[in-house]
């Protein structure tokens, strides 16, 4: 994620740009910039770190009558935060900021621009306008986007053309908004409600060009949109959650958004900076290492990277891992997983590895991090800052990067069809997150069924029990309902003394070859009363033995416990809504455990 903001009017610009990239800093904050025109020629000002150390940039800058400018708050994907990957980004006449990823950059880059001076993909986007820009923005435009592969927001300067600002986007965000006599682009509209409450919901392939009087909408022949404007009407706190009642909520409708970052990041490419030199053969064993919801990613991670790479991984809990003595060999690979970084008992795992000499490599949302300076190599989840206890879109990016590096690790043991199939998997998911979102009624339906209940068993096999585990923690850790997980065959050896009428079960049910044994499991309980939720595939007919069915899309085997991982994030949340329960701040627990 990153934030991007953009103005033209009669106020002075820099001042209204530093004070927007404030307010989207939760979007990213490694490093920032604003480009201004500044009597007819583009001014740069951009630095690694916060945007407090730009406005001090800024100031010592002493721009006087600046009207129009863009600026960009960085959550680095291509390139290491610094002075000169930090955006705005300039080539020839054309300077601009980016949020997103172009996907085809590398081949882009060797046509148009083969020595940029940053590691970006931007840099490379503004080569490509800049070489097809004679004079004609709108088609200049189109013509570059149209060679972009990936997601992009764009808002665009031209040299020659003060003034005038424009900007086009592709799945990432970014609205128009307009007041008297000036205009802004922003990624969300808290960044601009201070000012106005007016604004526009730019589609794929409408360009906004921006002028202090006014905003229009062209597309790719040139020939005018009208487009709806609408009126914000949200208040500071709900401004600041994006309209929805929780910072939970709005982290899981992220949530297409973030994994389709994370997919075009590594899905071709884990050649990143803090990575260059390495080696993805693993001779010994992979342990991973992690606490509460990054093991249960973990656990998820274990069953792609035997499946796909046949590489033995091991998973232990963080904080048992240091006093367990482990079998450590200098061949091993330890992975840690964290969103913050700084969990301490993650961190001792990650030195007790480094002690025995074995590679370590960090899996991390926060950049910068404790974690991402003491592993030897670091891949980031693009998830974005997340604000709410309760782990959604984080825990989603683990996976899913896991899941990329275990394609990644199996290499040539694949063949080019599973290989395939794999890709094809990752491409449609933040279409099938998008679509799962579309739960919300049903979810807030069912929760009425589970929020007087004592204790919600859920249960599946193989992947399915290790998200059988985040589900059940992601209920109780919210709303305060006993909750446990099983994998399937287990219940009967002790659990199913707790069934009895109306007990509810939720089971997992995205592995077919296992379906038929967890289908027996589930009959077991049925017959002593249980309350049966099953998760399956639209296609599976369990109503013969279940009570409810929440369905997911035919779809890929191994990435289909996303899709129900989003559903059962939405199913906590109404239980815990329909409970009244603090959601974003559950009773004590802390986002970040940095002790012991
Ligand atoms: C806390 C959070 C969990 C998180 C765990 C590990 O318990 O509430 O959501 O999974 O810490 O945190 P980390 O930052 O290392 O992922």
């Amino acid at each position: 994620m990153c934030g991007i903001i953009g103005y033209i009017g009669e106020r002075q610009a820099p001042d209204i740009l530093i004070d927007g990239l404030q307010k989207l800093e939760y979007r990213g904050y490694d490093s920032a910039g604003i480009a201004v025109f500044d009597h007819n020629s583009i001014k740069v000002i951009k630095t690694e770190g916060k945007v407090s150390a730009l406005a001090k940039k800024k100031a010592a800058a002493d721009l006087q009558e600046v009207h129009c400018g863009i600026g960009h708050t960085r959550w680095a994907t291509h390139g290491e935060p610094s002075d000169i990957n930090a955006h705005p980004h300039s080539v020839g006449r054309v300077t601009l900021v980016h949020n997103g990823i172009i996907e085809n950059y590398a081949e882009l880059g060797e046509r148009y621009h083969p020595s940029p001076l940053s590691r970006t993909d931007t840099e490379i986007a503004a080569a490509v306008i800049n070489a097809c820009y004679h004079g004609d923005a709108v088609s200049a435009i189109f013509e570059a986007v149209n060679m972009f592969h990936g997601a992009y927001a764009l808002c665009i300067m031209f040299e020659d053309q003060p003034d005038t600002v424009y900007a086009i986007r592709k799945s990432s965000p970014l609205i128009v908004a307009v007041g008297e006599n000036e205009t802004f682009l922003a990624s969300d509209i808290p960044a601009i409600l201070s000012h106005t409450k007016d604004y526009y919901l730019p589609e794929k392939g409408e360009l906004a060009i921006l002028t202090k009087q006014g905003v229009r909408f062209v597309g790719a022949t040139g020939e005018s949109i009208e487009k709806e404007l609408k009126t914000a009407d949200w208040d500071e706190s709900a401004a600041r959650k994006n309209g929805y009642d929780h910072y939970m909520l709005k982290e899981i409708f992220e949530q297409p958004a973030v994994i389709e970052q994370t997919i075009l990041r590594y899905k071709n490419d884990f050649t990143i900076f803090e990575n260059e030199d390495f080696d993805f053969e693993v001779k010994g064993n992979i342990h991973i290492v992690a606490c509460g919801s990054a093991y249960h990613a973990g656990l998820m991670g274990k069953y792609a990277i035997e499946k796909l790479a046949r590489v033995p991984v091991l998973v232990h809990i963080a904080s048992e891992f240091r006093y367990d003595n482990p079998i450590l060999h200098k061949d091993d690979l330890v992975i840690a997983i964290s969103q913050s970084g700084e969990t301490a008992d993650t961190l001792a795992a990650v030195r007790l590895a480094k002690e025995h000499n074995v590679r370590t490599l960090g899996i991390v949302n926060v950049r910068g991090s404790s974690l991402s300076r003491l592993a030897d190599h670091t891949l980031y989840t693009l998830a974005g800052p997340e604000i709410a206890v309760a782990t959604t879109k984080a825990y989603l990016c683990q996976v899913c990067l896991l899941q990329l590096l275990a394609v990644r690790m199996a290499g040539k043991g694949l063949t080019m069809q599973e290989y395939k199939d794999m890709m094809v998997a990752f491409e449609a998911l933040p279409a099938q997150i998008e679509q799962a979102l579309s739960f919300c009624d049903d979810a807030k339906a069912l929760a009425e069924k589970f929020k007087n209940a004592e204790h919600i068993f859920f249960m599946g096999r193989g992947q399915d029990s290790c998200l059988a585990m985040e589900a059940s923690l992601k209920l109780k850790e919210i709303s305060y309902i006993h909750s446990e997980a099983y994998a399937a065959g287990e219940l009967k050896h002790g659990t199913i003394s707790l069934i009895t009428e109306n007990t509810p079960i939720i089971s997992i049910m995205t592995d077919r070859n296992r379906l038929p044994k967890t289908a027996s499991n589930l009959k077991e309980t049925g017959a002593r009363g249980a309350l049966i939720t099953a998760v399956t595939y639209s296609d599976v007919r369990a109503d013969a033995y279940t009570d409810e069915q929440i369905s997911i899309p035919v779809m890929n085997e191994m990435t289909a416990p996303l899709i129900a991982a989003v559903k059962l994030q939405l199913l906590a949340y109404y239980v815990a809504l329909s409970k009244g329960c603090d959601i974003d701040q559950p009773r004590n627990l802390a986002k970040s455990v940095t002790v012991e």
